[in-house]
């Protein structure tokens, strides 16, 4: 059977609601919250709920689909042209201390590219998604990126991987340098709502490094839609695998770019 975009982008919704209402449903009485790979990594019982809720929804409408889920891992037909990259609960830690600032997200990938993206903000009942070629909306309302041109009036944001102890290349350089040149760098804690954000113009630009698929995928469709640009640092094209991610309204890319190529590790803390 052949589905068309806008029929992924409903699954996808329905499955994004349903897991963020799990999600609220937890909020504030976690019995369990575990650390996974790292001190800070955390993992919830809400996580996995809303995670098996998800997956319940996108497997019934489309089981020989492969998944790339946070908490479950690599299901159904990884090989498959078509690939959803789920993250149940992005910014686990902001949850886990009630600060509301926390989404569920779901991407599609097909064949390899982010062309459906669903970021629901449960707290705010912010629901952002587009599909390629439909345009992207908040709460059913089309949305488009900001029109800053000059990266010194812009705002932007950024995060730091769990891994930020044990690497330099642990974005305190790029955090430092960037909050200089701009008029802000915020650290939301939500790859996904940092990226919608961007979709949606209240932010500039966002770069990351150390994310998963399931961190991105929706969001680099929505920015795309949006008339944002998405690509590697150094302006090349964006690759999923490397963890990296620049994402901008397009105006300010080459400039931020720039910058993020020229910016070195600080050594010592
Ligand atoms: C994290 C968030 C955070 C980013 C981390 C991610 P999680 O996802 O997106 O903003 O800085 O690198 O791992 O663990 O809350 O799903
Ligand atoms: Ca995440
Ligand atoms: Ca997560």
């Amino acid at each position: 059977m052949t589905y068309s975009l806008e029929t992924f982008l409903d699954i996808a919704t329905e499955a994004a609601l349903a897991g963020g209402a799990i999600v609220q449903s937890y909020l504030g009485k976690l019995e369990e919250i575990q650390e996974k790979s790292r001190p800070g990594d955390l993992v919830t019982e809400a996580d996995k709920a809303s995670e098996a809720a998800i997956l319940k929804v996108i497997t019934r409408h489309f089981p020989s689909h492969g998944i790339l889920a946070e908490e479950s891992g690599k299901g159904g037909a990884i090989a498959s042209e078509f690939l959803w990259a789920i993250d149940p609960l992005d910014g686990t830690t902001n949850y886990a201390h009630q600060y509301p600032f926390y989404a569920v997200s779901i991407g599609l990938l097909i064949d390899g590219i982010p062309q459906v993206g669903v970021i629901f903000d449960p707290a705010h009942q912010d629901l952002f998604r587009a599909a390629q070629g439909l345009g992207a909306t908040r709460n059913r309302r089309p949305i488009r990126v900001s029109a800053t041109t000059d990266l010194a009036r812009s705002l932007l944001v950024t995060g730091f991987a769990y891994d930020r102890r044990e690497t330099p290349d642990n974005n305190y350089a790029e955090f430092c340098r960037l909050t200089h040149l701009t008029q802000g760098v915020r650290r939301g804690g939500s790859a996904a709502i940092d990226l919608a954000y961007v979709a949606c113009g209240r932010l500039d630009g966002f770069w990351e490094r150390g994310l998963s698929p399931w961190d991105m995928a929706a969001g680099v469709a929505i920015v795309r839609e949006a008339g944002g640009q998405v690509t590697a640092y150094d302006g090349s094209p964006f690759e999923m695998a490397t963890g990296r991610i620049l994402a901008t309204n397009s105006l300010i890319h080459p400039e931020l770019s720039q910058e993020l190529q020229q910016i070195h590790p600080l050594e010592k803390f």
